[in-house]
């Protein structure tokens, strides 16, 4: 499967990734992966189960087995869809805390590794250039300055209907940012190969477009 093309997006929480990489997709005609999701599924099947964060064996132990499924926007644990719920920030917090585990990350490998099907797939995390595509024809580290990442969040929030403190979201960030950036096994980081790329002060469909651009460079030589 390793010709079937990947374009990676990394970086921190709220760069846009999800955003991009699904437009990305859609222009080209690929797949996606949100392997976010993945650790908020672990996290959300385990939480359900009752278990601490602390429980690295418990909690791998869940990776190896869990049961879901992607269809379209839909996913779903064990049957049940948990779009919404995943979302939650008690569950992306307690998927940052056993992100760091090595048993964790080791037992969502192969199956990130099964979404990379022709015609391409654009796989959208932490370390999907570094660890999990490391042979990916181009990759892209998304990065924003932290308080516009705050007032997106806000903004992304308050527009569903949940409500949000930007002060609070600044604070959980800045955690976030830290453990990711910290943690021993497959840190954020970008790729020694990859393209960074400040959406700052860049719209989405500028975001886009520069990505588009330099996947027709990496394929025009
Ligand atoms: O996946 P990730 O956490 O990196 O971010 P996201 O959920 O794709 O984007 C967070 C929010 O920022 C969304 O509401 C996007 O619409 C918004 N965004 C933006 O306003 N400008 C950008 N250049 C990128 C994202
Ligand atoms: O939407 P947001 O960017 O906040 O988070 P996410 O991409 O849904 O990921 C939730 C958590 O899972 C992150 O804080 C990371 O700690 C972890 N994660 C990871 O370790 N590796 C990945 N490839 C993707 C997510």
């Amino acid at each position: 499967s390793s010709s079937v093309p990947v374009i990676t997006i990394d970086g921190p929480t709220a760069s846009g990734k999800g955003t991009v990489a699904h437009r990305v997709a859609k222009a080209l005609g690929w797949a996606v992966l949100d392997s976010g999701a993945l650790y908020r599924l672990t996290a959300l099947a385990a939480l359900n189960r009752g278990l601490p964060p602390e429980d690295e064996a418990g909690v791998a132990r869940v990776a190896e087995t869990l049961d879901v499924r992607f269809e379209g926007p839909h996913v779903y644990l064990e049957g049940l869809e948990v779009g919404h719920e995943i979302r939650r920030e008690e569950v992306g917090n307690f998927a940052s805390r056993v992100a760091a585990f090595p048993g964790v990350r080791q037992a969502l490998l192969e199956r990130q590794r099964a979404f990379r099907l022709a015609p391409g797939l654009v796989a959208d995390g932490r370390d999907m250039g570094t660890v999990v595509f490391p042979d990916a024809p181009l990759k892209v580290f998304l990065v924003a300055d932290v308080v516009a990442r705050a007032q997106r969040r806000c903004k992304q929030l308050i527009e569903k209907g949940i409500s949000a403190n930007l002060d609070d979201l600044l604070r959980d960030m800045r955690e976030r940012d830290a453990r990711d950036m910290g943690r021993t096994t497959a840190p954020l980081a970008p790729a020694a190969d990859a393209h960074v790329l400040d959406s700052s002060d860049l719209t989405i469909a500028e975001t886009v477009q520069a990505i588009l651009d330099f996947w027709k460079n990496a394929t025009a030589d």
